[in-house]
């Protein structure tokens, strides 16, 4: 079988993908098997989607992710346990419709979490625990439905009911905008505390959602090095360059409408193997500190970001699966 990305990157991270399951049973697999070591679920874990009613389960989906990586070896990364996004109605009402308390709101947290990680328990080697609760704003945290009920305590004991659930298990806090200074350092602040409270965390998720633009070197190489002077580990665990995102002198940048694949201009397809190139060399520096580089979807054909009448082309795989430019400067060191 031919070489692939994860070859490249055997003697430093294993490389992962965010699959959903179609991606399982169709052209999609081989590309996975000959290039990813890890896989996480890009929905099918979410509280929503797993655990919709309060009574109610539904397994089928992350079950059959779970059992792909197990059938190739793959490493399999969970995600995510606590999210203000795509919770479930239920979570924050009782019967009568109103919101519940913290001691409530605390108590179904622990029992999702306790049932979601016992039942992957010794298959899914590392859980984002809590994801996105910094604000982007001035405030500290952000100000969910998760925080008005039960303030920054459910971040600490999402932590504790998920170690519980499986000690061996590497949990993760996961974010965005990590490069950015002032948002690095509310992280960093907050990790710090949970820590000096020991609070089990044993790692830090960059999200990497990041365009041509953005982050630059100097800001990227900031964040891991703050962050693993805690003793963190490091993942980048949601990696796409948009070709759109991203201000130029304080200009949004919006792009083309276009959903033909002629709408990846050569500039963009330059800018984009440019920044690829250089965060590949930034990972391969502090390979010391980081434990997996995950993308955000497979190839060009389908990506998260597509969508209000446009591509946007963030991978290092096109629209016919086949590896774009950027591919070869990620694997040319
Ligand atoms: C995204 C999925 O890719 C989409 O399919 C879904 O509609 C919304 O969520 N940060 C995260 C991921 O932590 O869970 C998000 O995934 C992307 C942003």
């Amino acid at each position: 079988r031919a070489e692939g990305l994860k070859d490249y990157y055997r003697d430093y991270f294993p490389i992962g993908v965010a699959v959903k399951p179609s991606d399982l049973r169709s052209d999609e697999k081989s590309l996975i098997l000959t290039h990813f070591s890890s896989i996480t679920a890009e929905n099918a874990m979410k509280m929503g989607p797993i655990h919709p009613f309060e009574k109610k389960y539904f397994w089928q989906i992350a079950d059959s992710i779970v059992q792909f990586g197990l059938d190739h070896k793959l490493k399999i990364r969970g995600h995510c346990l606590v999210w203000h996004g795509q919770t479930p109605r239920w979570l924050f009402k009782d019967s009568t419709g109103n919101q519940v308390n913290k001691e409530v709101l605390l108590s179904r947290i622990k029992d999702h979490i306790n049932t979601v990680v016992s039942r992957y328990r010794g298959k899914i080697y590392a859980w984002d625990v809590v994801n996105e609760a910094i604000a982007d704003d001035s405030s500290t945290y952000r100000k969910s439905q998760l925080y008005q009920i039960a303030r920054e305590e459910f971040i600490e004991q999402a932590f504790r009911y998920a170690h519980a659930a499986d000690p061996k298990a590497v949990l993760f806090y996961n974010d965005y905008n990590t490069e950015n200074p002032i948002k690095r350092e509310k992280i960093y602040t907050m990790l710090k505390k949970l820590l000096a409270k020991g609070v089990p965390i044993h790692g830090v998720g960059l999200q990497a959602h990041w365009s041509v633009n953005n982050p630059s070197r100097s800001e990227l190489e900031k964040s891991i090095e703050l962050f693993s002077s805690l003793g963190l580990q490091i993942q980048f665990t949601e990696l796409d360059i948009s070709v759109f995102q991203g201000r130029q002198g304080g200009q949004l940048i919006t792009g083309e409408k276009s959903l033909d694949k002629t709408a990846f201009t050569p500039e963009m397809e330059q800018q984009q193997l440019e920044k690829y190139k250089m965060v590949f060399e930034v990972f391969r520096k502090y390979k010391k500190h980081i434990t997996g580089v995950t993308f955000w979807n497979l190839s060009d054909r389908y990506s998260w970001l597509d969508g209000r009448g446009r591509k946007n082309f963030p991978l290092l795989f096109d629209t016919d699966l086949q590896p774009k430019k950027a591919y070869y400067e990620v694997t040319r060191f």
